[in-house]
């Protein structure tokens, strides 16, 4: 445990050596796991063009851990966040669970609270400014504000059956090829039995897209690479 914590601490030192305050909050082992995954993965996309995006927010816990990767890396990349910032939308029937979710679940935050939280970080205002682009909305209409012309990371962590169709839908095309899509829920203990619908929109979206969702061995997360087209 210790060698995975002490592994995690240099990984977001190296990274961003500058930051005031830890990234990784308290360095708890489902942190520091979830860190080290974003790490490998990011290092498969450093020879890629492209933005960063996440969609879902939260609490912004994997935001900053993509804000601190991408904050030293020589590519210059844009990193976009989308989130209702009001929680979530009225879930479906595909969602049902013993979860139960809600509307408005997970409204924890404004634009405004959270962009003070990562400049505060470290990564200062100026950087902040010119790197980091939250678009607030339900993803129906957010999305069209999404400007960039390629993703080299996508990561969803979306939770609904809803949600994961439109942000699949929308922005799976603008992934270039060797970029990777990254689902926070899949098929992963109870991640599963919470969230039944982001497996099915995930499987449904992929059927005739010639690839299939991956297990990271280490965290037990799942992820595509985008194959050329
Ligand atoms: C599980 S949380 C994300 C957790 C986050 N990645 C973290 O590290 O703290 C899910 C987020 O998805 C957002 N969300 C879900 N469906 C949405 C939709 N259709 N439009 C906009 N936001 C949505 C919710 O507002 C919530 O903030």
């Amino acid at each position: 445990m210790k060698n995975l914590y002490r592994k995690a601490r240099k990984a977001v030192k190296s990274a961003a050596p500058d930051l005031k305050k830890p990234v990784v909050p308290t360095f708890s082992l489902k942190y520091t796991t979830l860190f080290l995954y974003h790490q490998r993965m990011y290092e498969q996309i450093k020879h890629l063009p492209g933005d960063i995006v996440e969609c879902g927010i939260g609490q912004g816990v994997t935001f900053t851990f993509l804000t601190t990767l991408a904050y030293n890396d020589p590519t210059p990349r844009t990193i976009w966040g989308f989130d209702s910032f009001e929680g979530f939308p009225e879930p479906t029937a595909e969602d049902d669970s013993i979860r139960a979710p809600k509307k408005g679940d997970w409204r924890l935050t404004s634009v405004s609270e959270y962009y003070k939280y990562v400049t505060n970080l470290g990564f200062g205002d100026d950087w902040t400014k010119s790197n980091v682009i939250f678009v607030k909305g339900f993803f129906e209409d957010s999305l069209q504000h999404y400007t960039g012309d390629q993703i080299a990371y996508l990561h969803l962590d979306v939770d609904l059956y809803a949600s994961y169709v439109t942000t699949l839908e929308g922005l799976y095309d603008k992934v270039v090829p060797g970029g990777v899509i990254l689902f926070d829920e899949y098929m992963r203990g109870m991640d599963q039995i919470k969230y039944p619908g982001a497996k099915q929109a995930i499987d449904e979206f992929f059927a005739d897209k010639g690839v299939s969702p991956q297990r990271d061995v280490h965290s037990g997360k799942y992820y595509v690479i985008k194959p050329a087209a």
